[in-house]
């Protein structure tokens, strides 16, 4: 079954608690917690302390670490109860696959995540590393923006990678993914849909999940 993560970015900020509440009654399977430091993207968002007492709630967290220099701060969102940890390639160059195996070390599940022009290949030497790819269907940095269709390629060559190794990491797409996009992620291989402002927006929550969780390749 797809897993579903809706992002807290789109969230009503004055009621972070109630959000995260709202993801749970509608059977969503992970929080997805956008970090961003303003340095890797432009915005500034929200750090370990408020990630500590969401993780208190019964979902999943699912951090998206969009920052400079991720490995420093490994342990802190570790500890802050983060389950899946994903850094961006683009801000990890050489030292990915180290930090990759520190996120596992400190008893989390490892994400990679690349932009919509980063090439690939350039995860070739993490598959292996990586428990989950989160593949980016719009630039980082914002909520809101519409899928750009050719990253759907970039999901079907990432499944088509580790089919040809016979791994199987979870295959994440976050941007821009509503009830209209979300067959097209599956359809390309995705098994695990971000979706900020659509589910926010959603009126019924329960059923926009349930369908989403339904959708078959
Ligand atoms: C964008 C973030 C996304 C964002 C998605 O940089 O990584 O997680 O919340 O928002 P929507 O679903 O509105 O595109
Ligand atoms: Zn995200």
């Amino acid at each position: 079954m797809i897993k579903v993560a809706p992002s807290l970015l789109a969230a009503n900020y004055l009621e972070f608690g109630a959000a995260a509440d709202d993801m749970i009654s509608a059977g969503a399977d992970a929080l997805h917690y956008d970090v961003m430091d303003g340095e890797f993207v432009p915005a500034i968002t929200f750090g370990q302390a408020l990630l500590a007492q969401l993780s208190k709630k019964p979902i999943d967290t699912d951090a998206h670490l969009m920052i400079v220099h991720p490995e420093r701060h490994i342990e802190e969102f570790a500890e802050a109860g983060a389950r899946y940890i994903t850094v961006h390639q683009e801000a990890c160059g050489f030292g990915l696959k180290h930090t990759l195996k520190a996120i596992r070390a400190a008893g989390c599940l490892a994400g990679v995540s690349i932009k919509p022009y980063t090439d690939v290949h350039s995860l070739d030497d993490v598959l292996e590393d990586a428990d989950l790819i989160l593949v980016m269907t719009v630039e980082p940095g914002k909520g809101g923006q519409k899928l750009i269709p050719f990253t759907l390629d970039k999901v079907r060559q990432v499944k088509q990678m580790c089919r040809e190794r016979g791994i199987s990491p979870i295959i994440e797409v976050d941007g821009g993914i509503n009830a209209q996009t979300a067959q097209s992620a599956v359809s390309a291989g995705a098994d695990m849909l971000v979706a900020g402002s659509a589910f926010f927006k959603a009126e019924d929550k329960q059923s926009f999940v349930r369908e989403l969780k339904a959708l078959l390749p």
